[in-house]
């Protein structure tokens, strides 16, 4: 049989068509839905964005109050939710209690297997609006304390801050976090997105496919570079020691994380908010890990390490400090994508479920040539 050439990590391979997002890597730009990604990070609330997502369009106010008030109504955990937290709360990373949680969820939904457009939606409401209710339970149960309900006058991103923390946050957190949840809540087939599409393309459950694209979230070569990427900027400890740092990384191979893109050849779009949402952040406060993440920049920015690869900054980069000036434990930096990017998520699994054929492509084999088969017994 003659080899066909694989092509690894199926880079520029176009497998699905897609109303969701655009983007050009080139160029730096980003839109969802036609709305460049700068007027909705600077505009646009994250309700508005997920509206935006699954229906297509912008909500009118009265559709993005229906629209807020179903969230609300879903965000309180039952007692049955709340029991599952609490088996998990003992231990292990905030990703891996984000997957169990959510595949809970479909045990505790006795209509979890519906693939109509319509139950697909209604459960992208019910995980949407409870992942951060559990996620922030599963966090304050771990220490301790007692978990938090819902504020119903609360937007969906400062929720999470005060159910996290069981104060209000301030006006800038809640922006900056609101700010976050816009510009990571969509970005065509990505790694976790593809994986949702494959799971829901062979007809598995919305929640399979969700489950699908949060294990894949977790891997440190797409999410979980943000944890990754704060971890580096904690070991840096001071803005003067970024090139060292980085010189020691590079000789060893290393990866720098929250540098780099796929598709991305110049600035990531959404960089400069998550900047700006960080020195906003530090002007109320602690200032050192926007100095540190600028100096780890400014380095990239030169680097021929990095400028002859055209490796720059990607939307992890400045999501780290934002995460962390927020207060947010390092293992929850990749639920906390999550509790966005399942917005888009749940957009291409109905995207996918309205038009699907199975996701199936093929592996070159190079294994060795055909042979006889050996009895157990005559082997060795
Ligand atoms: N630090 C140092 N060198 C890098 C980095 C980095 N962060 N990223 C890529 N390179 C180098 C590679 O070593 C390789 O060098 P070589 O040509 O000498 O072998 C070259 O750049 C190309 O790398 P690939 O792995 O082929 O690029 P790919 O497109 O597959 O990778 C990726 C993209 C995975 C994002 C990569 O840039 C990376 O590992 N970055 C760090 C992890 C990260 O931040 N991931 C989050 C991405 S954004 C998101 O998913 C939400």
């Amino acid at each position: 049989m003659a080899s066909e050439t694989p092509t690894r990590g199926l880079e520029n391979v176009v497998v699905a068509s897609t109303h969701l997002s655009a983007i050009d890597g080139n160029a730096g730009n980003l839109s969802y839905v036609g709305y460049n990604i700068h007027d909705l990070a600077a505009r646009a609330g994250f309700e508005e964005v997920a509206y935006l997502l699954w229906h297509g369009d912008l909500p009118l106010a009265a559709e993005l109050g229906a629209f807020g008030a179903r969230l609300a109504a879903e965000r309180a955990l039952t007692a049955d939710e709340l029991a599952l937290v609490r088996g998990i709360a003992a231990r292990g990373h905030g990703m891996d209690a984000l997957r169990t949680l959510v595949s809970g969820l479909a045990q505790l939904d006795d209509q979890a297997a519906e693939t109509s457009d319509e139950h697909v939606e209604r459960i992208g409401v019910r995980v949407l609006a409870k992942m951060p209710t559990l996620i922030a339970a599963w966090d304050r149960m771990r220490r301790g304390a007692a978990p938090v309900a819902p504020d119903p006058n609360l937007p969906h991103a400062a929720n999470f801050l005060y159910m996290l923390r069981g104060t209000p946050p301030a006006p800038a957190e809640a922006h900056a976090f609101d700010c976050y949840m816009v510009l990571l809540a969509e970005h065509g087939l990505n790694a976790s997105t593809f994986a949702a599409r494959v799971a829901i393309g062979a007809q598995a459950d919305a929640y399979c496919a969700l489950v699908a694209a949060i294990g894949t979230l977790k891997g440190l070569l797409h999410g979980g570079a943000n944890q990754k990427a704060m971890e580096t900027f904690l070991a840096i400890e001071q803005p003067d020691r970024a090139a060292e740092y980085i010189e020691s990384l590079l000789a060893a191979h290393g990866r720098l994380m929250g540098v780099g893109h796929r598709i991305y050849k110049v600035e990531d779009p959404r960089v400069r908010h998550l900047r700006r949402q960080v020195q906003l952040l530090a002007a109320g406060g602690e200032s050192r890990w926007q100095a540190i993440a600028d100096a780890v920049g400014r380095v990239v920015a030169e680097h021929p390490h990095f400028t002859r690869r055209q490796l720059n900054p990607n939307v992890e980069f400045y999501s780290a400090p934002l995460l962390y000036t927020l207060g947010l434990p390092l293992d929850l930096f990749t639920a906390a994508f999550a509790l966005s990017r399942v917005a888009g998520w749940v957009g291409h699994i109905r995207e996918q479920l309205a038009d699907n054929r199975l996701i199936r492509p093929k592996a070159d084999y190079s294994g060795p040539a055909p042979r006889g088969f050996v009895a157990l017994n005559e082997r060795g």
